[in-house]
């Protein structure tokens, strides 16, 4: 068998397309519309350069860090993702990589493995919510997270239910029944290995989402379903994002999915420990900017209130230093690490966190760091039109040049 260790995110993308069947492939590029949003998280860290150091750099590398109360080995947690069948044991296989690298992991409402057996491969684990239902229903998923003994609390507001891709979408099942055998069979047929980590478990892939429900072991919708209850719900208010901060008690709480300062403002009033600067990868309203653009000026606004991370457009070390430069606690990462499951499983996502360190080393030899902390924003070589100051006295356009003058 040829090596199964690659030397990039790049590679292990392409290892997952050949290894996974189609729609699963294209379940994980996501995006949503045009893909503009999902574009710009990675060309925006193409526009940002490095200014490095020629001599007296150094060799110690200090990456550890806190997030939300966790002590990590590196400034890079896993996101949210749900996603279903890349690999029969899913976010077991992502929280176990994780915890072998020394880091945490948030957890999706909508990941294929209950959070009691995630919480016992990782209990650096944060359980990842979406506003579903009204405030009894949410609380009985808190009580079952704090009950599972979640590390912390993440919200995701940030989907605006945008559908229909320039590019397509990939079919999905709703569960795995006859009609769907026959119309995955061409893909899945081509795919032996991936076809046989499942052959091996005697399981197909069922398909559900077993956090939906409120207590463990209880029958759990599929993906469909609770997609239709969440389309149904009500959407959150800021005082609803206050109660269940509240709710959730001393321990800590994430709102993913801030783009704008006054957005971040609220958050801090509504009493979060963390954001997370984020754009959903690309895959709610299409022509938000990148992530990384919206960065300095959250950052500048409450970083020194509330943890500020950042996810959207990771795909090496080197974009994780230009974040932690730009103000960024930390980072997280989704795609990055998906394709390094679909490429090789739990051992893929290690893969991916030893890339992502190494480069993140290789950075800080560059520029003359000892410890993540010293990243400042004199490391890089910022385009004048880079920045976007959303929320602040009106919106700047998402992709005109900047040219407020603000900051
Ligand atoms: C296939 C896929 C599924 C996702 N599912 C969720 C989810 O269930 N909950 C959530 O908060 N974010 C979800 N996200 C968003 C990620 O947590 C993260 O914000 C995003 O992937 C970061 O961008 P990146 O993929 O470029 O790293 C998903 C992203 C992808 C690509």
């Amino acid at each position: 068998m040829a090596n199964p260790w690659f030397e990039s995110v790049a590679e292990a993308q392409r290892r997952a397309k050949k290894r996974l069947p189609k729609g699963v492939y294209g379940a994980l590029v996501a995006g949503s519309e045009r893909g503009l949003t999902a574009e710009d998280n990675i060309a925006a860290f193409a526009e940002l350069g490095f200014a490095p150091h020629t001599a007296g750099l150094a060799n110690e590398k200090n990456m550890a860090t806190t997030v939300m109360g966790q002590e990590i080995s590196l400034p890079v947690i896993i996101s949210p993702t749900g996603v279903q069948a890349v690999t029969p044991d899913g976010e077991v296989d992502v929280a176990r990589a994780a915890a072998s690298r020394g880091t945490a992991m948030g957890l999706s409402s909508m990941a294929s493995k209950p959070m009691e057996e995630v919480i016992a491969a990782n209990p650096k684990t944060f359980f990842q919510l979406y506003w579903v239902g009204d405030r009894d229903v949410m609380a009985a998923k808190v009580e079952r997270a704090r009950r599972a003994g979640a590390a912390g609390l993440i919200a995701t507001l940030d989907w605006s239910f945008s559908y229909g891709r320039d590019w397509g979408s990939p079919f999905i099942p709703e569960r795995i029944n006859f009609e769907a055998a026959r119309r995955y069979a061409p893909q899945v047929l081509t795919r032996p290995r991936w076809l046989w980590g499942f052959a091996k478990t005697m399981k197909i892939p069922d398909l559900t989402v077993p956090n939906m429900v409120a207590t463990p072991g209880d029958k759990a919708p599929t993906f469909f379903e609770a997609y239709g209850q969440w389309m149904q719900s009500p959407m959150p208010t800021w005082e609803d994002v206050a109660w269940l901060r509240e709710l959730w008690g001393d321990k800590p709480f994430m709102l993913k999915g801030v783009m704008r300062v006054d957005d971040a403002k609220r958050a801090v009033d509504a009493g979060v420990s963390a954001i997370s600067v984020s754009n959903h990868g690309g895959n709610n309203l299409d022509g938000t900017p990148a992530a990384i653009r919206a960065l300095p000026a959250v950052a500048e606004a409450v970083g020194d209130q509330v943890e500020v991370l950042l996810d959207g457009g990771i795909r090496r070390g080197g974009d994780v230093a230009k974040s932690l430069a730009l103000g960024a606690k930390a980072v997280m990462i989704g795609r990055a690490y998906l394709w390094g499951l679909g490429a090789n499983g739990e051992a893929g996502v290690g893969n991916v966190l030893d890339l992502l360190r190494d480069g993140l080393g290789s950075a800080m030899i560059g520029l003359g760091h000892t410890s993540i902390d010293q990243f400042s924003p004199s490391d890089l070589v910022i385009p004048p039109s880079f920045e976007r100051h959303l929320g602040v006295d009106g919106v700047d356009a998402p992709f005109a040049p900047h040219s407020s003058g603000k900051g």
